[in-house]
């Protein structure tokens, strides 16, 4: 009998400690949810907004927008479009492949339904790109997050905020 409890003790922990790694830290701030989680070398991210138009995280500014690691994305009927950008200057971004960098990302998915528009997709901490930020499990990290109320890139958002994280 006594067996058998501590089996069921250890399953229950093990499971628990298992759900637990596979599950995303949360965090919701003007209306876009962002959550994350760290796979390996990965950084898994899923982005929510009350949207039709694009929506976008960005890492660690220098200043304002400067510098920040941006994935921008937008969904337009079945395709689902997600972009690397730089932060060029305060106010200014570009995608990394028009000033010399690289796509660093894997989409996962992307949908937009009843107003609200999803992606998921992983980045790596380290790409090895310069316009890549370089992230590592328990930085303390400045997240952006943005939304338009349209697809267009070039378009400012109508909504934009920033918070700190731990990763
Ligand atoms: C075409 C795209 C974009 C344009 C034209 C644009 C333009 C601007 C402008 C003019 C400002 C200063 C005025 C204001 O505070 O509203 C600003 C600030 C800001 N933007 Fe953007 N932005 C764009 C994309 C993004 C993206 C993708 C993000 C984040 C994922 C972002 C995050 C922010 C934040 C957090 C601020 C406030 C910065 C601060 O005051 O410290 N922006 N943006």
């Amino acid at each position: 009998m006594k067996k058998v409890t501590v089996l069921s003790v250890f399953l229950f922990l093990l499971i628990s400690i298992l759900s637990a790694q596979s599950g995303y830290n949360k965090r919701e701030q003007s209306g876009i949810s962002f959550e994350w989680k760290i796979i390996g070398s990965q950084l898994q991210i899923r982005l929510s907004a009350p949207t039709e138009g694009w929506i976008a995280v960005g890492f660690n500014p220098s200043r304002m927008m400067k510098d920040a690691d941006y994935k921008m994305a937008y969904v337009d009927g079945d395709v689902v479009v997600l972009e690397d950008h730089f932060g060029t200057g305060n106010i200014s971004h570009k995608k990394d492949s028009d000033i010399g960098g690289t796509d660093d990302f894997q989409l996962i998915s992307g949908s937009e339904s009843n107003g609200t528009t999803t992606v998921e997709f992983t980045m790596p901490l380290n790409s090895g790109d310069e316009m890549d930020s370089v992230l590592s499990p328990g930085d303390e990290v400045k997240v952006l997050l943005a939304y338009a109320n349209r697809d267009s890139l070039s378009r400012k958002h109508s909504r934009r905020t920033s918070l700190i994280i731990n990763l």
